[in-house]
C-alpha cells in the first residue's frame, strides 16, 4: 500500500515537472539560440544592398517594409508620436508640414505630402482611437 502511494506520488511529480518544462516560456529579450551578443560595425552600404535584394526575393511576398507605399506605414504611429501631435497634425497639417520639426523629417522621405482630409476634431479623435487600438495589437506581448 505504502509503495503504491509512493509510486503514484512519483508519477504525479514527474508528469507535472515534464509538462512544466515543455510549457516554460522564455522571457529572454535576445530570443532563444546561440546569438546572444552581436557587435556590429557601422552600416555598410553594399551589405545593406545585398540584404535589400534578399528581402525582395525571399520575404517581400509576405512582408512589407516602411516607405513602400505613397505614405508611411502608420500602424505604429503612437509609438513615436504623441497623441496630441497626431490630432494637431490632422487638424493643422499645412502649418505643421512647414514648421514642425518631426513632420519635416517625415516629409523629406516622401515624394508628396499627406492629403488627409480631416475637417473637425471629432473625426481626428475617431482616428486616434483606431491608432490606439493598434498599439495594443502591435505591442501587447511586450507587456509580458
Ligand atoms: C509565405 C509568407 C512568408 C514569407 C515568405 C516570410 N514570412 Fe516572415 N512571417 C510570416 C508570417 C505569417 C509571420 C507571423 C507568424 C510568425 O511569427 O511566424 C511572420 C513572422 C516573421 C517574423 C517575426 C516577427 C515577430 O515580431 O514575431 C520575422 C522577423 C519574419 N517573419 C521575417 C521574415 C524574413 C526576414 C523573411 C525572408 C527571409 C520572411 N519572414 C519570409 C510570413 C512569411
Amino acid at each position: 500500500m505504502k509503495s503504491s502511494i509512493f509510486f503514484i506520488i512519483a508519477v504525479l511529480f514527474f508528469s507535472c515537472t515534464s509538462e512544466e518544462d515543455e510549457l516554460k516560456l522564455s522571457k529572454n529579450p535576445y530570443g532563444i539560440g546561440s546569438v546572444q551578443k552581436l557587435e556590429l560595425a557601422p552600416i555598410n552600404d553594399s551589405i545593406m544592398k545585398l540584404g535589400a535584394e534578399l528581402f525582395k526575393v525571399k520575404c517581400a511576398q509576405c512582408h512589407t517594409m516602411e516607405y513602400k507605399n505613397t505614405g508611411p506605414d502608420i500602424s505604429d504611429l503612437l509609438a513615436y508620436r504623441k497623441k496630441e501631435w497626431v490630432v494637431n497634425f490632422l487638424l493643422n497639417k499645412e502649418e505643421m508640414l512647414q514648421r514642425d520639426s518631426l513632420a519635416l523629417i517625415t516629409v523629406q522621405k516622401y515624394d508628396t505630402i499627406c492629403s488627409a482630409n480631416i475637417t473637425n476634431e471629432t473625426e481626428a479623435l475617431h482616428l486616434l482611437e483606431y491608432f490606439r487600438i493598434y498599439q495594443i495589437w502591435l505591442h501587447e506581448f511586450n507587456a509580458l
